[in-house]
């Protein structure tokens, strides 16, 4: 199977997780990136059964729409039952490196709100130790070399992804050569550092659920 197979089955499988638990007034967390993609594509066919979804990206938003599925704001919703959502690395704690696509803060934000997150992701993103994938930093522009500098203090080979600016209007650091022992500690220790916005691990709220997808099947994992 190609890789866009197996996220799309990965997209199938967070369906049938859903589809049972959906209800007239449910609002949906969507996460950002090609898995998440997928699922909005599938999601369009039940768009009658459920009231509509909170997106963790512009990008996302407007290809809900373009389906038909009504986009709330966040603040107007409160709690999300599910968060569904794809990652750039994933441990066996269910811990991610996220941002690939630089939505990491909105995603978190989301991810923050709901009960459930549902990790969607094709087997080539589950790993032993997370840090191969260069961690993504969001930082205030102003702060941008300053939080670069703290970086190479921790250890990381801080990169700026040029020409990209987030939906916050911030900038992204990618922390290269950064293999991480501790995430839960270094999501912190990084977020305490003056001018990030946040990082793209999602440690101390991890995913509940991954469904991974691998050549003999989409493997359930809590
Ligand atoms: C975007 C993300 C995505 O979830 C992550 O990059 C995975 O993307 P894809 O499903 O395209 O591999 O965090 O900011």
């Amino acid at each position: 199977m190609t890789q866009d197979e197996l996220k799309d089955a990965v997209a199938a499988a967070a369906i049938a997780e859903i589809e049972p638990r959906l209800e007239r007034d449910t609002i949906l967390g969507i996460g950002t990136g090609s898995t998440a993609n997928l699922f909005i594509d599938r999601l369009a066919r039940l768009r009658d059964d459920f009231k509509g979804a909170v997106a963790s990206s512009e990008a996302s938003a407007e290809r809900l729409r373009r389906h038909g599925i009504e986009v709330f704001e966040l603040n107007s919703v409160g709690t999300v039952p599910f968060y569904i959502d794809g990652a750039d690395e994933v441990n066996a704690h269910l811990h991610m490196i996220k941002g690939g696509g630089a939505a990491l803060t909105r995603e978190k934000i989301v991810a923050a709100c709901a009960e459930r997150f549902i990790c969607i992701a094709d087997a080539s993103k589950r790993v032993e130790r997370l840090g191969a994938f260069p961690l993504p930093v969001e930082v205030i522009p102003m702060a941008r070399s300053y939080v670069a500098r703290e970086l190479v203090k921790l250890g990381a080979d801080p990169v700026y992804r040029e020409g990209v600016v987030t939906d916050n209007g911030n900038q992204i650091i990618d922390c290269f050569e950064f293999m991480i022992d501790d995430p839960v500690a270094m999501e912190a220790r990084l977020n305490a550092i003056v001018g990030v916005v946040t990082n793209g691990l999602f440690a101390a709220r991890g995913a509940d659920v991954l469904l991974l997808g691998t050549e003999q099947g989409v493997e359930r994992l809590t």
